[in-house]
C-alpha cells in the first residue's frame, strides 16, 4: 500500500529513536521521578499542583482560563491555595471523606478545576459529568455510583433529581441565589482557610470515575486509580512533548476522559501552563485563544479540525498562530486530508493518538520523532505491548485485520467497572485487553483503525451507546420500538440515526420526528438526540426479540445484510 509520509523534523527530538525507546522503556524508572517513590504517599492533586508550588515554581502560571473576553490566570501557588479552599469547603461543609464519590456537573470555569483538585486532595473519587447531560443521564450515573456530593451551578441544578437519590447527601452550588438547603460554594469559599492537609493515599486508591458507553446496557463507570499518573506523566512528556515553557491547550471537556487525563493530569504533572477555554466552539474563538495565549501545544479532535477546515483557510490567516509548535488529535479516525490541511495552514503535522476511557492514557501514538503516515494511528507508546489478535487471542501477522488489543500491565489501565465485575472481565481474552476496535498493523508496525467491532457510535468525538438512546426513545408515548445506529457523516464522523416503529394511532409526520428528537435532547443529552429519524412499519429482530442493528446499518448503507438466520420473520 502506498502511503504519504509526513516526516519528522529534528525540531522536537523527543525520543529520537522510537525503537531504542521501546527497548529501554522501564515503568519503574518513570516511577522514580515522583516524590511518592520514596515516601509512598500518593495524591494526584499534590503531584499536579502543590509539588510545583513547593519546588520553586509557585509563581509560574498554571492555568489560563478564557471565555470570550473574560480571562483569568492562576499561578501554581494560587491554584494550590484555591484547591485547598475548595477542599476545606467539601470536607467541612459537605462532609466529604476519602473514597466518597463526588460528582462535578458544570461548564468549564476556574471553579470546576478548583473543586476537582480540592476533592482529590481529600481522597475522594471524582465523577465529572458533561454539562449537556439531562436528568436521566445524571440520575443513572449518580445512582450507579452512590454519589454522596455533587457540585453544580444554578442553571444545571434542576436536572439533578435530588429527592430521588438516597445516597446524595449534599449539593454544592457555584453561583448566585443559592437556596438554604444547598451549600453556597462562593460564600463558603470566601471564608475557607487556604491551608489544607492533603490526604495521603495508596497507589491503588480511586482517582476518577468516568462513565462511558458500550453497545449494550447502561453506561458503565470506568474507575481509574492514583497510579495512573505514571502514564499520564510520561505520555505527556513523550507524546504531548510538554516542556518547561510550553503553553498547552487541550480542547476537551473534563466530562470526557481526554479532558481529565490530558486536560488536567498530564499537563500539570509536567508543570506546564494549562489553557482552558470556556464557551462554544467557533473558529474565531479557537484561533483567537491560540493567538492571545501564545499556545504552543494544541490537542484536539478530528471533528473540530474538520469544522475548522470547513471554515476556510482565509480565516486562519487573520490570526497569528506562530506560537504553535505541536498539534495532536484523538477520538476518531484522523483523515489524511486533515493531516494535509494541517501541513498547509499551520505548517505542522497533526499527530494522531489512539486510546480509550478504559485505557486511561495514550496507547497508540505518533511521537514527534516518528514519520507520520496519514491515516495511521501510529505505533504503541513505549511501555505498551499491542497486537492484532483473532477472537481466540492468537496474534495475527502484518496486514491482517483483527481485534486491536494490548497486553495487561500498563499503569493507567482501569481497575474496575463500578459494580459490574462481569463487564470488566468481558474485556479480556487471556491477558489481552480487547479494545472493541478492529485494526491492522503494517510491516513497519504502524496501526490502522478500521472500525468498531460493536455498535458503539462515535459522533463528533463522543462515544454514545445506542442502548441508552433506544431506552429513552421507547419512553416516548408514540414509539413502539427503536433501533439506533451511527450513520457515516463527513464532518462528525458519524451521526446518530434512529429507526422507529410507531404505536398504533400515531401518524408518521415530520412534526413527530421533531418532537421525538426534542424528547431525547431534553431527557438525555443534545449529542444523543438522533439527527435523523426514519419511521418503519417493523424493525428487524432476532427470534429472541433483540433489534438487529446490523441489519439497520445495512439498510442505511445499501449493503447486503449478511447472515439473517436468527431473524424473526413472521
Ligand atoms: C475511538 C477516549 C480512531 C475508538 C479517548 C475507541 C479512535 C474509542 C481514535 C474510545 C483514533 C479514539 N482513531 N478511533 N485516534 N481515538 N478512537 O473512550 O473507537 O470516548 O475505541 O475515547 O474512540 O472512545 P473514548
Amino acid at each position: 500500500m502506498k502511503v504519504e509520509l509526513y516526516e519528522a523534523t529534528d525540531q522536537n527530538p523527543n525520543l529520537k529513536d522510537y525503537d531504542e525507546a521501546v527497548k529501554h522503556h522501564d515503568w519503574s524508572e518513570v516511577e522514580k521521578q515522583f516524590s511518592w517513590y520514596e515516601t509512598g504517599k500518593y495524591n494526584m492533586a499534590y503531584e499536579c499542583i502543590d509539588r510545583h508550588a513547593e519546588n520553586g515554581k509557585g509563581d509560574k502560571i498554571a492555568l489560563h482560563y478564557k471565555n470570550g473576553d473574560q480571562k483569568s490566570s492562576y499561578t501554581f501557588e494560587e491554584l494550590k491555595k484555591a484547591s485547598n479552599k475548595a477542599a476545606n469547603v467539601l470536607k467541612d461543609e459537605a462532609g466529604v471523606v476519602k473514597g466518597d464519590r463526588v460528582f462535578i456537573f458544570m461548564a468549564r470555569s476556574p471553579e470546576l478545576y478548583f473543586s476537582l483538585l480540592g476533592a482529590l486532595k481529600i481522597g475522594a473519587i471524582v465523577g465529572p459529568l458533561f454539562e449537556a447531560f439531562m436528568e436521566k443521564a445524571v440520575r443513572d450515573r449518580l445512582e450507579n455510583s452512590d454519589a454522596k456530593v455533587i457540585i453544580t451551578t444554578p442553571e444545571l441544578l434542576p436536572r439533578i433529581p435530588v429527592d430521588d437519590l438516597p445516597s446524595l447527601e449534599k449539593v454544592v452550588v457555584v453561583g448566585d441565589g443559592v437556596e438554604a438547603e444547598h451549600i453556597d460554594f462562593n460564600k463558603s469559599y470566601e471564608s475557607a482557610s487556604d491551608e489544607f492537609e492533603v490526604e495521603w493515599l495508596d497507589k491503588e486508591d480511586g482517582l476518577i470515575l468516568h462513565y462511558t458507553s458500550g453497545s449494550t446496557g447502561q453506561p458503565k463507570g470506568v474507575l481509574h486509580v492514583q497510579h495512573a499518573m505514571v502514564q499520564h506523566y510520561i505520555s505527556g512528556k513523550y507524546v504531548l512533548d510538554l516542556k518547561e515553557d510550553d503553553v498547552y491547550w487541550c480542547t476537551a471537556d473534563p466530562g470526557w476522559v481526554t479532558g481529565t487525563s490530558y486536560g488536567i493530569f498530564a499537563p500539570w504533572l509536567n508543570g506546564a501552563t494549562n489553557v482552558v477555554v470556556g464557551g462554544r466552539f467557533s473558529p474565531e474563538a479557537w484561533y483567537g485563544a491560540i493567538q492571545d495565549l501564545d499556545v504552543t501545544i494544541w490537542y484536539s479532535a478530528p471533528t473540530a479540525f474538520r469544522m475548522l477546515m470547513g471554515a476556510g483557510d482565509e480565516i486562519v490567516n487573520e490570526f497569528d498562530l506562530s506560537s504553535l509548535r505541536h498539534v495532536l488529535s484523538v477520538g476518531e479516525p484522523l483523515n489524511p486530508e486533515v493531516v494535509k490541511w494541517g501541513m498547509k495552514v499551520f505548517n505542522l503535522r497533526i499527530h494522531d493518538t489512539w486510546w480509550m476511557t478504559e485505557t486511561g492514557a495514550h496507547m497508540i501514538v505518533n511521537l514527534p520523532s516518528m514519520d507520520i503516515k496519514g491515516g495511521s494511528m501510529g505505533k504503541p507508546l513505549p511501555g505498551v505491548e499491542a497486537a492484532i489478535i483473532d477472537d481466540e487471542g492468537n496474534e495475527l501477522p502484518a496486514n491482517r485485520m483483527g481485534n486491536l488489543a494490548m497486553k495487561s500491565g500498563w499503569p493507567s489501565m482501569m481497575r474496575k467497572i463500578w459494580k459490574n465485575d462481569a463487564k470488566y472481565d468481558s474485556y479480556f481474552i487471556g491477558d489481552w485487553y480487547v479494545s472493541g476496535d478492529s485494526a491492522y498493523k503494517d510491516e513497519e508496525g504502524y496501526y490502522w483503525f478500521q472500525g468498531r467491532v460493536d455498535d458503539v457510535i462515535m459522533t463528533a468525538g463522543e462515544r454514545v451507546g445506542p442502548f441508552e438512546i433506544e431506552s429513552k426513545l421507547v419512553e416516548h408515548p408514540a414509539v413502539q420500538e427503536a433501533g439506533v445506529i451511527g450513520k457515516p457523516d463527513p464532518i462528525r464522523g458519524e451521526i446518530v440515526k434512529a429507526f422507529i416503529s410507531l404505536r398504533e394511532g400515531n401518524e408518521a409526520t415530520d412534526e413527530l420526528k421533531e418532537e421525538i428528537r426534542k424528547f431525547v435532547k431534553e431527557g438525555l443529552a443534545a449529542h444523543a438526540a438522533p439527527r435523523e429519524i426514519e419511521f418503519k412499519e417493523k424493525l428487524p429482530k432476532t427470534r429472541s426479540g433483540k433489534i438487529m442493528r446490523r441489519v439497520l446499518k445495512a439498510w442505511e448503507l445499501d449493503l447486503p445484510a449478511g447472515d439473517l438466520s436468527s431473524m424473526d420473520d413472521d
